[in-house]
């Protein structure tokens, strides 16, 4: 059977993909019977195939909202018309460079800073360190870093530093010999050797145990791991990107994240800005995931009543960008042409109530539903106030006022209230080398 290699490359066009299709077609025309294994290998071109059909849409949709949204900018707003055009140049230049975006999404001056940085990092074999709160996309950026590398056609590996058992850690990251420990009954590759010559994303790095930083450390000094159980040494060849939403720098500072671990890392650290501090892009993300959804849910885009709309741009989303994509995508399941505040889950439809109670009175609201929310207003002032007073700590407050600690932590996220933003910060005293802090602020 003649091979077909899917080959993803940079410059995806659809002339390229017919061509691929055409392969692929000729292929089945010329074959007369089809082996099970025959059949894997031309299900995983086709998957191959449909995975470049979504980049291309993608990269086209990207394109054709930066266009739109270019003009109605220009139209609209010539005061910030000159920011404008820069970062709509900056994009466009990226897209013009056949920069892989991998999905991500987004135009502040803040992501496009991170893009650049990516796009010069992606090609060496630098170690990056992306922080960020939870749902910002350090996942997605680690995937575009690797897309745009020179490894992109080698493995991405990803490890979960946090969901890995301690006692199975150094296993995981560097394979094992068969009877090495009771429940090895085969000789395995870890996550490194799987990820030669590509990149391994190591997620939630901060939760990595002292143990397993100093073997990382020593892998990453090396170049070389052991299997556990076995004496031979084995040569990898691996990118490193570490992702976390902790504060390494604070770890660091409380001797809970080995110091030369950190600057190995962080030779290029970038810092993904939450979506409440980058609103500008919200309208463009909301049409973005209407479209996403519709497609994936084959239905027509959805539309927002403006009061939804209005509720989705003034939000403070503690999950991020994450938060919003399935905002948008559980309103597209859930209403028909327009969706409503109906539509967004209990959880969060509270603070709509509070906010209407507060900036513009509605007469609309029974007796009932004003009531609550004048208590769900009441709820969240008193738990701001009182996390104020005892520096962030939720046990503390817990104890204070004799609630349990697990209805507390409910009742902080039903507010959308993040127990961190009440804690004092200490003042910096590491010297940061100048590389990685001019990163950082370039990031920032
Ligand atoms: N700029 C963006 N444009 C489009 N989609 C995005 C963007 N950033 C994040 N997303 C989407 O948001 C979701 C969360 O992203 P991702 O998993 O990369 O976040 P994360 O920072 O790794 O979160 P966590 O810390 O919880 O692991 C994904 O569905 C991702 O595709
Ligand atoms: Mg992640």
């Amino acid at each position: 059977m003649r091979r077909f290699e899917p080959k993803r490359t940079a410059t995806t066009t659809y002339g390229g993909l017919i061509e691929k299709i055409e392969v692929l077609r000729s292929t089945l025309r010329l074959t007369s019977r089809l082996e099970r294994a025959e059949i894997q290998k031309l299900l995983k071109q086709c998957n191959a195939l449909r995975d470049e059909v979504m980049l291309l849409s993608r990269k086209e949709r990207f394109t054709q909202a930066a266009a739109t949204r270019n003009l109605t900018d220009v139209e609209s707003d010539s005061m910030k018309s000159s920011v404008r055009v820069s970062a709509a140049q900056r994009r466009q230049a990226l897209i013009d460079r056949s920069f892989m975006f991998e999905g991500v999404f987004g135009e502040s001056p803040k992501l496009l800073e991170t893009l650049e940085i990516a796009e010069k990092a992606a090609p060496t074999d630098l170690p990056v360190l992306i922080d960020g709160e939870s749902g910002t996309g350090k996942e997605l950026l680690a995937k575009v870093i690797h897309a745009n590398g020179s490894r992109a056609n080698k493995p991405l590996i990803s490890v979960n530093c946090g969901a890995i058992p301690e006692n199975l850690l150094e296993s995981e990251l560097f394979g094992h010999k068969k009877g090495s420990f009771t429940g090895a009954t085969n000789d395995r590759k870890g996550k490194f050797e799987s990820a030669h010559k590509g990149t391994v994303f190591l997620d939630e790095v901060g939760e990595l145990p002292l143990l397993g930083q100093v073997k990382l450390l020593r892998v990453l000094q090396s170049n070389e791991i052991q299997r556990v159980g076995s004496d031979e040494t084995i040569e990898v060849d691996t990118r490193i990107v570490a992702a976390t939403n902790r504060n390494l720098l604070e770890m660091v500072r409380e001797g809970r994240f080995r110091e030369d671990l950190y600057y190995r890392l962080s030779i290029i650290h970038v810092t993904l800005p939450a979506l409440r501090e980058r609103r500008d892009e919200i309208p463009l993300l909301i049409d973005f995931f209407c479209d996403e959804a519709a497609e994936k849910l084959q239905r027509s885009p959805l539309e927002l009543s403006s009061r939804l709309r209005t509720f989705l741009l003034g939000y403070d989303y503690p999950g991020n960008i994450r938060e919003l994509r399935n905002l948008i995508f559980r309103m597209s399941c859930l209403a028909a042409d327009i969706a409503d505040l109906e539509q967004l889950p209990e959880t969060i439809r509270p603070i709509i109530n509070g906010l209407k109670l507060t900036d513009r009175p509605n007469t609309r609201l029974t007796l009932v539903e004003a009531k609550k929310a004048a208590s769900d207003q009441a709820e969240k002032f008193f738990l701001e106030q009182a996390l104020k007073e005892v520096k962030g700590k939720v046990s503390e407050l817990a104890n204070k006022t004799g609630m349990n600690r697990s209805h507390l932590q409910t009742l902080l996220k039903k507010h959308g209230i993040r127990s961190k933003d009440f804690k004092v910060k200490p003042a910096l005293n590491i010297n940061t080398p100048t590389s990685t802090h001019a990163h950082r602020e370039g990031s920032s």
